[in-house]
């Protein structure tokens, strides 16, 4: 029933010639395992350097993931130079100061309670603002929905192009927010670090929960 769906779906798809590739049923292994399976959590970096370049590729990758009309919360700043490690320093729980600092680059993911000031742009065919004006919670909830979303975006595409990542969230939001978001409402949601990771280090992955307990059919 649910494959028959889908292949309604995927037929109605590919007649209205909406998809610009040709449909495959999975991406191959060696992405699998890029992406998912043997990707890891990282804690210890090699000393090779990550170019800009690739940062911006996986941001643009990111952005493409979806989010509620298209609201696009997420802000990010890359910290890189030793200047600016140091101000993230303070804020971080000290289980989290080494792998921090050695990172080649650490993303401060936040999200901007001031979104829908972009919505004539991001959706543009209808008055979307007008939903979030004076509703504080709702503009809340959007944003850190959805900025949370585009993070985890974010891993996958940091690991689309080769990177290795390793998200934190022990530290002080209200530092991080009072050293690189001040005179904005963007808010810190969570961090990551990143660079090439030392495979040599890490300790056995832990286990995940078999499909059942995660899902079911209805
Ligand atoms: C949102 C988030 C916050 C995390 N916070 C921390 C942290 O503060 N310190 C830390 O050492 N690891 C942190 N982790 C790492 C997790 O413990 C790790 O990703 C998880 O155990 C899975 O590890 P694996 O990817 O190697 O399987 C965090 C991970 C996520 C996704």
């Amino acid at each position: 029933m649910l494959t028959d769906t889908l292949a309604t779906a995927n037929d109605a798809r590919a007649t209205k010639a909406i998809r610009p590739v040709a449909w495959a049923d999975t991406i191959d292994d060696q992405s699998l395992d890029q992406l998912f399976r043997a990707a890891r959590t990282h804690y210890h970096w090699l000393e090779r350097p990550v170019p800009q370049a690739l940062l911006r590729r996986a941001i643009d990758l990111a952005k493409m993931g979806p989010t509620s009309a298209n609201t696009m919360p997420m802000r990010v700043v890359f910290v890189a130079s030793a200047e600016a490690k140091a101000r993230l320093k303070p804020a971080l729980a000290p289980q989290n100061v080494n792998k921090t600092m050695l990172a080649p680059v650490t993303a401060i993911v936040g999200y901007d309670l001031d979104f829908p000031d972009l919505l004539p742009k991001l959706f543009p065919h209808v008055d979307a603002r007008a939903w979030f004006a004076g509703n504080a919670a709702l503009i809340a909830d959007t944003a850190y929905r959805n900025g949370s979303l585009q993070g985890a975006y974010l891993i996958l595409a940091l690991r689309a192009v080769g990177l290795d990542v390793g998200p934190m969230s022990g530290f002080d939001p209200a530092k991080v927010d009072a050293e690189f978001f001040v005179g904005t409402r963007v808010r810190t949601n969570f961090l990551i670090n990143i660079g090439y990771g030392d495979t040599t280090k890490l300790f056995p992955r832990s286990p995940r929960l078999a499909f059942e307990e995660i899902a079911h059919f209805a």
